[in-house]
């Protein structure tokens, strides 16, 4: 997934958090024959890389029940250039978040150069990316589109509004068991990380795991149950589990809204943003206005003729589009993206909200519903009524101004009040036990992963080291900066940051 801005004393004093970071030779086990039987990709035409290899185990739908019902967990693999210069450490994981996103994807993008990564990296690992139970190649979550495309507030103002948004979810919910059946009940963290432990030990390796975002909290979960067969272990943007329901829309909301406002002292002053020289908070207040008042249009999704299953987007945008969707929009804080959304908010204001509007899962591109069918398994929304929600509502509200309590957690707290299928993983704290410390990456202003969860998390694991990036947007490894080659030196050699270092890139 996805704070006041506490002062920067406030904050080293909270990185100098003792931990181990004395570089630790780690035995690796020895690579034992592989059972995986690895094919190219031709039958995933999409995947475009050559490179890429294709693999899958089968897995039980309930673990508590492993000779019961079974499925097909598929992943690729990008194996080590032939011609590597750097000896080869072993496999990494990566996860790219979520919940709901594909490690097959993320993999894939690394293969074709889309996304690119260090030499070190491909030269050292084999990169594995797995889909999750409930995503894309594993067992894709599929439910109604149209009942997901039924407008309900996830702010509802009256009872009614409130029915109409827990009979909404109630609905969508069946649907889903409806078309998957009984795996369905059993999407949550847990089970993937006991997946994940299944194709490691089918590898025959130690775990190298890169948890971005989401990929975090399924790392930690795999923590807690493994601990014995991690090599090395990436956080990067922490998101914190165990938190209160309140909390932790709170704490996504804040770290939201803060960096919002840090866009707007950027839009009001650089000579590149459509909004210089004006009042970018009251702009943005008469905006959520204007489209509470009456949506805003947008033209690319004019789709009159076609049925609802068939659509990909909304054809107006609310405020409640833009509160949520502008979260989305701060996650990257490259110059291009600041004016980007500084040009949208504008063009929004003059009635074309496009970039404001929110997607709909498609019948033939439902990956949006693996975040609900995963998500209402791991959070479990303890707003049992309208009134229980309306005091929430109050809080975030007051908590974050700005963003009016929105936040990833928000969506999905308020889409699983309903929810037919009760959650397996509701939030507990963990405490994990590695033999080496884990490391935790998280900038200083993630809009998403709030600093306040990095912090929180190390309470939950025995031995960490946090790796502050004193910059804007959602999670590291992505950018090519100084925290970059601080984790990719940390899974080639082991060697953690020392605690309490804070880098500027
Ligand atoms: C890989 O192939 C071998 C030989 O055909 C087979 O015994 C084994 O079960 C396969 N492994 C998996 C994970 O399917
Ligand atoms: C699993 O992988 C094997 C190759 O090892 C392939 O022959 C088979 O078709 C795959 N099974 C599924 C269900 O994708
Ligand atoms: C390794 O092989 C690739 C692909 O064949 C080639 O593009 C690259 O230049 C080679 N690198 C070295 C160091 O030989
Ligand atoms: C949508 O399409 C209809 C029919 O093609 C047209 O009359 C209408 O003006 C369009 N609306 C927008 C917002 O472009």
């Amino acid at each position: 997934m996805r704070s006041t801005t506490p002062s920067s004393i406030i904050l080293l004093a909270l990185c100098a958090i003792p931990a181990l970071s004395a570089p630790i030779q780690h035995t690796l086990a020895p690579r034992t024959e592989n059972s995986l039987n690895w094919t190219d990709c031709s039958a995933y035409p999409w995947l475009r890389s050559k490179d890429l290899q294709c693999g899958n185990i089968t897995v039980p739908v309930d673990w508590a029940a492993p000779s019961g019902e079974t499925f097909t967990l598929r992943m690729v693999r990008l194996p080590r250039p032939a011609n590597a210069t750097r000896p080869r450490v072993g496999s990494l994981f990566i996860n790219p978040g979520g919940p709901g996103g594909s490690g097959v994807t993320a993999v894939a993008n690394i293969a074709s150069g889309f996304e690119p990564v260090s030499e070190e990296i491909l030269h050292s690992f084999d990169l594995i990316g797995v889909d999750p139970r409930g995503v894309q190649q594993s067992v894709e979550s599929i439910c109604d589109s149209a009942i997901w495309a039924e407008r309900v507030s996830l702010f509802p103002k009256t009872q009614e509004e409130y029915d109409r948004l827990v009979d909404k979810n109630r609905r969508l919910g069946e649907s889903c068991r409806a078309q998957m059946g009984s795996v369905v009940d059993h999407l949550d963290t847990i089970s993937a990380a006991r997946d994940h432990e299944a194709v490691r030990a089918a590898l025959g390796e130690d775990m190298n795991w890169l948890g971005i975002s989401y990929g975090s909290m399924l790392g930690a979960q795999y923590a807690q149950l493994f601990p014995g067969k991690i090599r090395t272990m990436v956080f990067d943007g922490v998101l914190q589990h165990s938190r209160s329901e309140w909390d932790n829309a709170r704490i996504e909301t804040t770290a939201y809204a803060a960096s919002l406002r840090k866009f707007f002292d950027w839009a009001e002053t650089n000579d590149e943003s459509a909004l210089k020289g004006r009042d970018v908070e009251k702009f943005w207040y008469e905006l959520l206005a204007k489209a509470r008042q009456t949506p805003i249009q947008n033209p690319w999704c004019n789709y009159t003729n076609i049925p609802p299953q068939f659509r990909d987007c909304r054809e107006d945008v609310n405020e409640e589009d833009i509160l949520f969707n502008t979260q989305g929009l701060l996650l990257t804080t490259r110059q291009q993206n600041r004016v980007f959304l500084a040009e949208a908010l504008v063009k929004a204001s003059q009635g074309n909200a496009d970039d404001f509007a929110s997607s709909l899962p498609m019948s033939f591109n439902p990956s949006l519903f693996a975040g609900i069918t995963i998500g209402c398994q791991d959070w479990a929304p303890t707003d049992s009524s309208f009134e229980d929600l309306q005091a929430k509502m109050r809080m975030v509200e007051e908590a974050a101004s700005l963003t009016k309590g929105a936040s990833q957690t928000w969506t999905l707290q308020a889409s699983c009040i309903g929810w037919p299928n009760a959650p397996k993983n509701p939030p507990a704290k963990l405490n994990i036990k590695t033999q080496d410390p884990i490391l935790l990456v998280n900038s200083l202003r993630d809009p998403s992963t709030s600093y306040e969860w990095a912090v929180g998390m190390q309470d939950e694991i025995e031995k960490s080291v946090l790796l502050t990036r004193n910059g804007d947007g959602h999670t590291s490894w992505s950018l090519s900066g100084a925290t970059r080659v601080a984790i990719d030196h940390y899974l080639i050699t082991e060697e953690l940051p020392a605690p309490g270092t804070v880098l500027d890139s």
